[in-house]
Protein backbone atom coordinates (compact mmCIF):
# COMPACT_ATOMS: atom_id res chain seq x y z
CA UNK A 1 0.00 0.00 0.00
CA UNK A 2 0.93 3.41 -0.44
CA UNK A 3 2.90 5.36 2.76
CA UNK A 4 5.46 7.87 3.85
CA UNK A 5 8.31 6.49 6.01
CA UNK A 6 11.48 6.88 7.94
CA UNK A 7 13.83 4.92 5.59
CA UNK A 8 16.65 6.15 7.18
CA UNK A 9 17.73 8.46 10.43
CA UNK A 10 19.16 11.83 9.70
CA UNK A 11 19.36 14.55 12.87
CA UNK A 12 20.41 17.42 10.29
CA UNK A 13 18.40 16.90 6.97
CA UNK A 14 15.18 14.58 8.22
CA UNK A 15 13.80 15.23 4.56
CA UNK A 16 16.39 13.07 3.06
CA UNK A 17 15.70 10.37 5.67
CA UNK A 18 11.31 10.44 4.22
CA UNK A 19 10.44 7.84 1.59
CA UNK A 20 6.99 7.85 -0.25
CA UNK A 21 6.24 3.98 -1.27
CA UNK A 22 4.66 0.81 -1.39
CA UNK A 23 5.00 -0.91 2.01
CA UNK A 24 3.32 -3.96 3.23
CA UNK A 25 -0.19 -3.55 4.90
CA UNK A 26 0.04 -3.81 8.31
CA UNK A 27 -0.71 -7.41 10.05
CA UNK A 28 -2.98 -6.38 12.52
CA UNK A 29 -3.00 -8.64 16.07
CA UNK A 30 -5.77 -10.10 17.69
CA UNK A 31 -8.16 -7.37 18.89
CA UNK A 32 -6.56 -4.52 16.55
CA UNK A 33 -8.49 -3.18 13.83
CA UNK A 34 -7.92 -1.72 10.49
CA UNK A 35 -8.72 1.56 9.33
CA UNK A 36 -9.27 3.17 5.83
CA UNK A 37 -7.73 6.67 5.89
CA UNK A 38 -9.14 9.03 5.26
CA UNK A 39 -7.00 12.14 6.13
CA UNK A 40 -4.11 12.87 8.74
CA UNK A 41 -2.19 15.36 9.50
CA UNK A 42 1.87 16.61 10.00
CA UNK A 43 3.13 16.86 14.03
CA UNK A 44 6.57 17.96 14.71
CA UNK A 45 6.83 14.86 16.43
CA UNK A 46 7.25 13.45 13.00
CA UNK A 47 10.39 15.42 11.85
CA UNK A 48 11.60 14.26 15.49
CA UNK A 49 11.49 10.78 14.03
CA UNK A 50 12.91 11.21 11.02
CA UNK A 51 15.70 12.88 13.50
CA UNK A 52 16.05 9.67 15.06
CA UNK A 53 14.13 10.79 18.09
CA UNK A 54 11.83 8.09 19.60
CA UNK A 55 13.00 6.24 16.63
CA UNK A 56 16.07 4.03 16.64
CA UNK A 57 17.50 2.97 13.69
CA UNK A 58 16.87 -1.05 14.26
CA UNK A 59 12.94 -0.56 13.43
CA UNK A 60 12.74 0.91 9.71
CA UNK A 61 11.35 1.36 8.05
CA UNK A 62 8.82 3.29 9.62
CA UNK A 63 5.31 4.53 8.61
CA UNK A 64 4.91 7.52 10.21
CA UNK A 65 1.56 9.94 11.35
CA UNK A 66 0.24 10.08 14.41
CA UNK A 67 -3.20 11.72 13.42
CA UNK A 68 -6.00 9.78 11.46
CA UNK A 69 -9.40 10.16 10.35
CA UNK A 70 -11.28 7.51 8.19
CA UNK A 71 -13.79 4.47 7.76
CA UNK A 72 -13.12 1.90 11.02
CA UNK A 73 -14.08 -1.71 10.36
CA UNK A 74 -17.82 -2.09 10.28
CA UNK A 75 -18.23 1.08 8.19
CA UNK A 76 -18.66 3.83 10.36
CA UNK A 77 -16.82 7.25 10.42
CA UNK A 78 -13.66 7.16 12.77
CA UNK A 79 -11.03 9.41 14.28
CA UNK A 80 -7.98 7.24 15.48
CA UNK A 81 -6.27 7.80 19.14
CA UNK A 82 -2.76 7.23 18.49
CA UNK A 83 -1.04 6.46 22.64
CA UNK A 84 -1.11 2.84 22.33
CA UNK A 85 -0.76 0.88 25.46
CA UNK A 86 2.94 -0.44 25.43
CA UNK A 87 4.27 -2.30 28.58
CA UNK A 88 7.72 -2.50 26.62
CA UNK A 89 7.91 1.30 26.85
CA UNK A 90 9.08 2.76 30.05
CA UNK A 91 6.30 5.44 29.50
CA UNK A 92 3.89 2.80 29.40
CA UNK A 93 2.88 3.68 25.84
CA UNK A 94 3.83 4.69 23.05
CA UNK A 95 2.45 6.76 19.74
CA UNK A 96 1.73 5.33 16.51
CA UNK A 97 4.78 5.57 14.71
CA UNK A 98 7.24 4.95 17.36
CA UNK A 99 6.82 1.03 17.84
CA UNK A 100 3.38 0.62 15.59
CA UNK A 101 3.22 1.76 11.75
CA UNK A 102 1.55 4.86 11.61
CA UNK A 103 -1.26 6.96 9.83
CA UNK A 104 0.55 8.15 6.58
CA UNK A 105 -0.58 5.18 4.41
CA UNK A 106 -3.94 4.24 3.40
CA UNK A 107 -4.53 1.58 6.43
CA UNK A 108 -3.20 1.62 9.57
CA UNK A 109 -4.17 -0.90 12.29
CA UNK A 110 -4.95 -0.43 15.97
CA UNK A 111 -6.45 -1.54 19.45
CA UNK A 112 -10.29 -1.79 18.94
CA UNK A 113 -10.08 0.92 21.53
CA UNK A 114 -8.24 3.46 19.76
CA UNK A 115 -11.24 3.74 17.69
CA UNK A 116 -13.04 6.80 18.39
CA UNK A 117 -16.44 7.36 16.91
CA UNK A 118 -16.40 10.06 14.55
CA UNK A 119 -19.00 13.34 14.94
CA UNK A 120 -20.96 13.74 11.96
CA UNK A 121 -20.16 17.82 12.16
CA UNK A 122 -16.74 17.38 11.68
CA UNK A 123 -15.10 16.62 8.15
CA UNK A 124 -12.21 14.11 8.11
CA UNK A 125 -10.12 16.87 7.36
CA UNK A 126 -10.83 18.51 10.76
CA UNK A 127 -10.80 15.36 12.60
CA UNK A 128 -7.84 14.51 11.27
CA UNK A 129 -6.04 17.36 13.72
CA UNK A 130 -7.68 16.75 16.61
CA UNK A 131 -5.68 13.08 18.02
CA UNK A 132 -2.09 14.67 18.33
CA UNK A 133 -1.92 18.80 18.51
CA UNK A 134 -5.42 19.53 20.02
CA UNK A 135 -5.65 16.56 22.25
CA UNK A 136 -2.69 17.63 23.96
CA UNK A 137 -3.49 21.51 23.69
CA UNK A 138 -7.05 20.33 25.56
CA UNK A 139 -5.51 17.67 28.38
CA UNK A 140 -2.41 21.03 28.90
CA UNK A 141 -5.34 23.13 29.55
CA UNK A 142 -8.22 20.99 31.33
CA UNK A 143 -6.84 17.83 32.89
CA UNK A 144 -2.84 19.41 33.91
CA UNK A 145 -3.56 23.06 33.67
CA UNK A 146 -7.03 23.43 35.37
CA UNK A 147 -8.04 26.26 33.36
CA UNK A 148 -11.23 26.37 34.65
CA UNK A 149 -9.60 28.23 38.14
CA UNK A 150 -7.58 30.11 35.82
CA UNK A 151 -8.87 34.04 34.51
CA UNK A 152 -5.70 34.20 31.79
CA UNK A 153 -3.71 32.13 29.67
CA UNK A 154 -0.25 32.69 27.94
CA UNK A 155 0.71 30.84 25.03
CA UNK A 156 4.35 30.34 23.69
CA UNK A 157 4.98 30.01 20.17
CA UNK A 158 1.55 30.95 18.83
CA UNK A 159 1.75 29.28 15.03
CA UNK A 160 2.61 25.82 15.93
CA UNK A 161 -0.13 23.15 16.11
CA UNK A 162 -0.79 22.92 20.00
CA UNK A 163 -0.58 26.74 20.04
CA UNK A 164 -3.36 27.63 17.86
CA UNK A 165 -5.31 25.11 19.47
CA UNK A 166 -4.81 25.76 22.80
CA UNK A 167 -5.59 29.47 21.58
CA UNK A 168 -8.76 28.65 20.01
CA UNK A 169 -9.56 26.72 22.67
CA UNK A 170 -8.93 29.04 25.54
CA UNK A 171 -10.65 31.87 24.20
CA UNK A 172 -13.70 29.50 24.01
CA UNK A 173 -13.42 28.65 27.72
CA UNK A 174 -13.69 32.28 28.39
CA UNK A 175 -10.29 33.51 29.44
CA UNK A 176 -8.42 36.22 28.30
CA UNK A 177 -5.35 34.78 26.38
CA UNK A 178 -1.84 36.27 25.74
CA UNK A 179 0.13 34.29 22.89
CA UNK A 180 3.58 35.22 21.75
CA UNK A 181 5.02 34.44 18.40
CA UNK A 182 8.93 35.72 16.25
CA UNK A 183 6.59 36.54 13.18
CA UNK A 184 4.62 39.76 13.19
CA UNK A 185 2.29 37.94 10.56
CA UNK A 186 1.35 35.32 13.08
CA UNK A 187 0.52 37.41 15.81
CA UNK A 188 -2.03 39.68 13.73
CA UNK A 189 -3.47 35.95 12.57
CA UNK A 190 -3.14 34.84 16.46
CA UNK A 191 -5.18 38.19 17.79
CA UNK A 192 -7.59 37.30 15.06
CA UNK A 193 -8.07 34.06 17.00
CA UNK A 194 -9.10 35.88 20.52
CA UNK A 195 -5.62 36.15 22.15
CA UNK A 196 -3.93 39.66 22.79
CA UNK A 197 -0.47 39.32 20.47
CA UNK A 198 3.07 40.05 22.34
CA UNK A 199 6.19 39.90 20.89
CA UNK A 200 8.63 37.05 22.16
CA UNK A 201 9.22 37.90 25.82
CA UNK A 202 7.24 40.91 26.07
CA UNK A 203 5.81 42.12 29.24
CA UNK A 204 1.65 41.00 29.56
CA UNK A 205 -0.22 43.45 31.45
CA UNK A 206 -1.49 41.01 33.84
CA UNK A 207 0.45 37.74 35.65
CA UNK A 208 -1.55 34.46 34.34
CA UNK A 209 -2.64 31.48 35.94
CA UNK A 210 -2.09 28.97 33.30
CA UNK A 211 1.31 29.15 30.62
CA UNK A 212 1.40 26.87 27.76
CA UNK A 213 5.11 25.67 26.85
CA UNK A 214 5.58 23.84 23.36
CA UNK A 215 9.10 26.42 22.73
CA UNK A 216 11.01 25.27 25.82
CA UNK A 217 14.31 26.90 26.07
CA UNK A 218 14.10 30.52 24.00
CA UNK A 219 10.82 30.99 26.20
CA UNK A 220 11.16 29.44 29.78
CA UNK A 221 12.26 32.50 31.08
CA UNK A 222 9.56 34.33 30.16
CA UNK A 223 6.91 31.50 31.24
CA UNK A 224 8.01 31.54 34.41
CA UNK A 225 8.28 35.94 34.68
CA UNK A 226 4.36 35.91 33.44
CA UNK A 227 3.11 33.39 36.27
CA UNK A 228 1.11 34.68 38.83
CA UNK A 229 1.49 33.30 42.18
CA UNK A 230 0.24 28.98 41.91
CA UNK A 231 0.47 29.15 38.56
CA UNK A 232 0.46 26.02 36.31
CA UNK A 233 3.54 26.22 33.45
CA UNK A 234 2.36 23.16 31.27
CA UNK A 235 5.18 21.66 29.35
CA UNK A 236 4.52 19.54 26.36
CA UNK A 237 7.47 19.62 23.83
CA UNK A 238 10.74 22.00 23.55
CA UNK A 239 10.71 23.10 19.38
CA UNK A 240 13.33 25.35 20.21
CA UNK A 241 15.89 23.74 23.06
CA UNK A 242 15.51 20.54 25.15
CA UNK A 243 17.10 22.36 28.04
CA UNK A 244 15.80 25.68 30.18
CA UNK A 245 16.83 26.96 33.51
CA UNK A 246 14.11 26.80 36.42
CA UNK A 247 14.40 30.15 38.72
CA UNK A 248 14.15 28.09 41.85
CA UNK A 249 13.31 31.27 44.19
CA UNK A 250 10.69 32.05 41.63
CA UNK A 251 9.39 28.42 41.52
CA UNK A 252 9.11 28.05 45.58
CA UNK A 253 8.18 31.77 46.34
CA UNK A 254 5.45 31.64 44.15
CA UNK A 255 4.54 28.73 44.36
CA UNK A 256 4.64 27.66 40.52
CA UNK A 257 3.67 23.68 39.57
CA UNK A 258 5.89 22.82 36.49
CA UNK A 259 3.94 19.71 34.58
CA UNK A 260 4.43 17.59 31.81
CA UNK A 261 1.84 16.64 29.53
CA UNK A 262 1.53 14.15 26.87
CA UNK A 263 -1.27 13.37 24.47
CA UNK A 264 -4.53 12.61 26.06
CA UNK A 265 -7.05 9.79 26.65
CA UNK A 266 -9.58 8.32 24.16
CA UNK A 267 -12.26 10.10 26.53
CA UNK A 268 -10.23 13.41 26.02
CA UNK A 269 -10.72 12.78 22.17
CA UNK A 270 -14.21 12.33 22.47
CA UNK A 271 -14.80 14.70 24.99
CA UNK A 272 -12.56 17.57 22.67
CA UNK A 273 -14.57 16.45 19.67
CA UNK A 274 -17.95 17.31 21.43
CA UNK A 275 -16.72 20.68 22.88
CA UNK A 276 -15.90 21.60 18.75
CA UNK A 277 -19.30 20.34 18.00
CA UNK A 278 -21.20 22.10 20.38
CA UNK A 279 -19.33 25.51 20.11
CA UNK A 280 -18.87 25.16 16.47
CA UNK A 281 -14.79 25.77 16.42
CA UNK A 282 -13.08 24.18 13.73
CA UNK A 283 -9.50 23.25 14.02
CA UNK A 284 -6.89 25.90 12.51
CA UNK A 285 -6.01 24.67 9.49
CA UNK A 286 -2.35 26.01 7.64
CA UNK A 287 -2.60 24.20 4.35
CA UNK A 288 -4.61 20.80 3.12
CA UNK A 289 -2.15 18.66 0.65
CA UNK A 290 -3.04 15.34 -1.30
CA UNK A 291 -1.11 12.38 -0.19
CA UNK A 292 1.04 12.78 -3.54
CA UNK A 293 2.38 15.91 -2.34
CA UNK A 294 3.61 14.63 1.32
CA UNK A 295 7.24 15.76 0.62
CA UNK A 296 6.01 19.20 0.32
CA UNK A 297 4.06 19.34 2.98
CA UNK A 298 6.79 17.61 5.65
CA UNK A 299 9.28 20.54 3.82
CA UNK A 300 6.56 23.36 4.79
CA UNK A 301 6.42 21.98 8.18
CA UNK A 302 10.46 21.98 8.63
CA UNK A 303 10.76 25.43 7.26
CA UNK A 304 8.44 26.52 10.58
CA UNK A 305 6.17 28.87 8.46
CA UNK A 306 3.29 26.85 9.65
CA UNK A 307 0.06 28.68 11.00
CA UNK A 308 -2.38 25.65 12.64
CA UNK A 309 -1.92 22.39 11.31
CA UNK A 310 -0.60 20.60 7.96
CA UNK A 311 -3.94 18.10 6.96
CA UNK A 312 -2.68 15.06 4.29
CA UNK A 313 -6.36 14.21 2.41
CA UNK A 314 -5.62 10.75 1.24
CA UNK A 315 -8.25 10.71 -1.35
CA UNK A 316 -6.14 12.67 -3.66
N1 LIG B 1 4.09 15.68 24.58
C1 LIG B 1 3.19 15.54 23.64
O1 LIG B 1 2.28 14.73 23.72
C2 LIG B 1 3.25 16.45 22.44
C3 LIG B 1 2.15 16.54 21.60
C4 LIG B 1 2.20 17.44 20.53
C5 LIG B 1 3.37 18.19 20.33
N2 LIG B 1 4.42 18.02 21.17
C6 LIG B 1 5.65 18.83 20.98
O2 LIG B 1 5.30 20.20 21.09
C7 LIG B 1 6.06 20.96 20.18
C8 LIG B 1 5.13 21.73 19.26
O3 LIG B 1 4.47 20.82 18.41
P1 LIG B 1 3.65 21.32 17.16
O4 LIG B 1 3.23 20.11 16.41
O5 LIG B 1 2.67 22.33 17.61
O6 LIG B 1 4.85 22.03 16.35
P2 LIG B 1 4.83 23.10 15.21
O7 LIG B 1 3.45 23.13 14.62
O8 LIG B 1 5.99 22.82 14.34
O9 LIG B 1 5.06 24.49 16.03
C9 LIG B 1 6.19 24.86 16.66
C10 LIG B 1 6.07 26.38 17.07
O10 LIG B 1 7.09 26.64 18.02
C11 LIG B 1 7.63 27.90 17.83
N3 LIG B 1 9.09 27.81 17.74
C12 LIG B 1 9.83 26.91 17.08
N4 LIG B 1 11.14 27.14 17.27
C13 LIG B 1 11.22 28.22 18.05
C14 LIG B 1 12.30 28.96 18.58
N5 LIG B 1 13.58 28.62 18.33
N6 LIG B 1 12.01 30.04 19.31
C15 LIG B 1 10.72 30.39 19.56
N7 LIG B 1 9.67 29.70 19.08
C16 LIG B 1 9.92 28.64 18.34
C17 LIG B 1 7.07 28.46 16.53
O11 LIG B 1 6.20 29.51 16.87
P3 LIG B 1 6.34 30.99 16.23
O12 LIG B 1 6.89 30.82 14.85
O13 LIG B 1 4.93 31.48 16.26
O14 LIG B 1 7.25 31.75 17.13
C18 LIG B 1 6.34 27.30 15.92
O15 LIG B 1 5.16 27.70 15.28
C19 LIG B 1 6.98 19.98 19.42
O16 LIG B 1 8.25 19.96 20.02
C20 LIG B 1 6.27 18.65 19.61
O17 LIG B 1 7.16 17.55 19.55
C21 LIG B 1 4.37 17.17 22.22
Amino acid sequence: MRAAYASAIDADDPLAALSVGDLAAPEPPDGWVTVDVRASSLNHHDLWSLRGVGLPADRLPMILGCDAAGIGPDGREVVVHAVVEDPADPRGFSLLSERHPGTFAERVSVPAANVVAKPAGLSFTDAACLPTAWLTAYRMLTTRGRVDEAEAVLVQGAGGGVATAAVVLAAAMGKRVYATSRDAGKRERIAALGATAVEPGGRLPERVQVVIESVGAPTFEHSQKCAAPGARIVVCGATGGMVAPLNLPRVFMMQLDVLGSSMGTAAELAALMDLLVERDIRPVVDSVHGFSQVRDAFARLERGDVFGKIVLDHTR
